[in-house]
Parts: C-alpha cells; structure tokens; sequence
C-alpha cells in the first residue's frame, strides 16, 4: 500500500494491537518510554491549571503522565482508535481521573474543538502516523491560545552514523520480529518505515514554522533515536 493510504488506515492497526500496545511499547522500548514522555513535562508553558489536549493520545499514557503535574487542571485525550481510547478509560478509571482526563475519538487534522482554547497541544508518537503532518500541526495551532505551545515526542534520524546504525539494526533484529512473534508483523513492519521516512530535527522544526510556531527548540533523547520538539503560538 502506498504510504499515505497506509497511514489514512494506520488507526486500525491499532484497533488490532491495542489490547497488547502497552507490554510491547514496554518491552520495545525497555521501558524508556516511560521517561520520554516524562520529558515533555519539562517543557510545558508556564502557568498554573493548564488545559491539554493529547493528540493519537492512544491509550493515554501521556494525559495519565501529565495529570501528575500540579499545574495541570485537565487534559483530553483525541484518537480515532476505538479499541486504543477503550483501554486507556480503563486505566483512567483505574486511577479515579475520570474528572480530569476525558477521551474522544477524532482525527488529529480536524479537530472537532473551539480555536483558541488549549495552553498546550501534546503528541507523542504520533504524528509520524498522521497523512497530513502539515494539516495536524495547523489544527495544533489553530487550537492553541496565544501565548499557547505545541509539544511532539517522536522517534528521529541519530546523526551519528553509528547510532543510526545501531537503531536500524535494533529495528529489524528486535522491534519487528517481537512485532512479529506477538501476532503482528505488518504493524511493526510499519513502525520501521514510518520512522525511516519521516521529517526529524531541523526539518521538522522547519514544518513547525510553516504551519505558524516560533521560538522552536528540540532536544535529542538517546542520541537523536526521540527527539522532543516544542514550539510556541505568540502573543500579538
Ligand atoms: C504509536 S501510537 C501513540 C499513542 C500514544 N500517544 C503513545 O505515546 O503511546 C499512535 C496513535 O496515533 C493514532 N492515530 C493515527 N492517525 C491518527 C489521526 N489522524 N488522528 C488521531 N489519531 C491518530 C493511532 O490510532 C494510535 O493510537
């Protein structure tokens, strides 16, 4: 399938694996996903009871990681995964967050929310699924207060020849056979070449500009296998 096809249906991928997608991030990832997205808490605006909206928020590790920050009020969870938001009620329910972590599914490139409203906008592994990355990030503008920012977590390119080295061979010796292993090979086939072809460092700090931030920043994580980006919407 072509790639952009693949991503438009790239949510129901999920719908398949979303009853196992947190043990095979954990293990995947040797549970360092954790502290990834520990890190956007980091860069959050300034200001006390945040409004949030967690974009592919899957099964809401990210609004559960947020919450925990004192100065965040709320956070809405959006994905058009069915079965990816069903577990993650569970878990908000679980933890007796049901006042200020809500969940609705809806595509990250029409948001069906008022202009204007949110402090910040979240992705986290995201946006790499996404057909029109240029179309999310104007919806995450669009969004945003002024004074507002956008925060992506996602997997980049490392410029070092021999991380990128490590990370390729990492990804087809160990990420898509256990994709394989647990039933889902295409799924994590996929993940390896979402990774390979999608935007990272300056280039998409580049997309982030176009669609109306400023003051960029990024941050390489494990020598540029994530990178944390975030961008502001200014005050006129
Ligand atoms: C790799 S998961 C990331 C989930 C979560 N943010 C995390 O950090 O674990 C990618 C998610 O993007 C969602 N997704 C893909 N395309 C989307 C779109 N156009 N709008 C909203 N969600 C989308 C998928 O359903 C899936 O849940």
């Amino acid at each position: 399938m072509h790639e952009i096809a693949a991503k438009r249906e790239s949510f129901r991928i999920f719908d398949r694996i979303a009853g196992i997608y947190d043990l095979i991030n954990d293990v995947i990832s040797l549970g360092l996903q954790r502290f990834w997205r520990r890190q956007m808490i980091q860069v959050l605006p300034k200001g006390d009871a945040l409004n949030i909206i967690d974009l592919a928020t899957g099964t809401a590790d990210v609004p559960l990681t947020l919450i925990k920050e004192k100065k965040v009020c709320s956070v809405l969870g959006v994905d058009l995964s069915q079965n990816m938001l069903q577990v993650g009620r569970k878990k908000i329910e679980k933890a007796g967050l049901e006042s200020r972590i809500s969940l609705q599914v809806g595509d990250a490139m029409s948001l069906a929310c008022e202009s204007s409203f949110y402090d910040a906008v979240t992705i986290s592994f995201g946006i790499r699924n996404m057909p029109d990355p240029d179309r999310c990030l104007q919806e995450c503008f669009r969004v945003l207060k002024q004074g507002g920012r956008a925060i992506v977590l996602e997997f980049g390119q490392p410029r070092n020849r021999v991380m990128l080295l490590l990370f390729q061979i990492y990804m087809k010796i160990f990420v898509t056979p256990i994709g394989a292993l647990m039933g889902h090979a295409t799924a994590y086939r996929y993940l390896d070449q979402t990774v390979k072809t999608f935007p990272s460092g300056d280039k998409f700090i580049k997309l982030m500009n176009e669609a109306g931030f400023t003051q960029a920043g990024m941050k390489s994580l494990m020598g540029g296998i994530v990178m944390l980006y975030w961008a502001d919407k200014l005050k006129k």
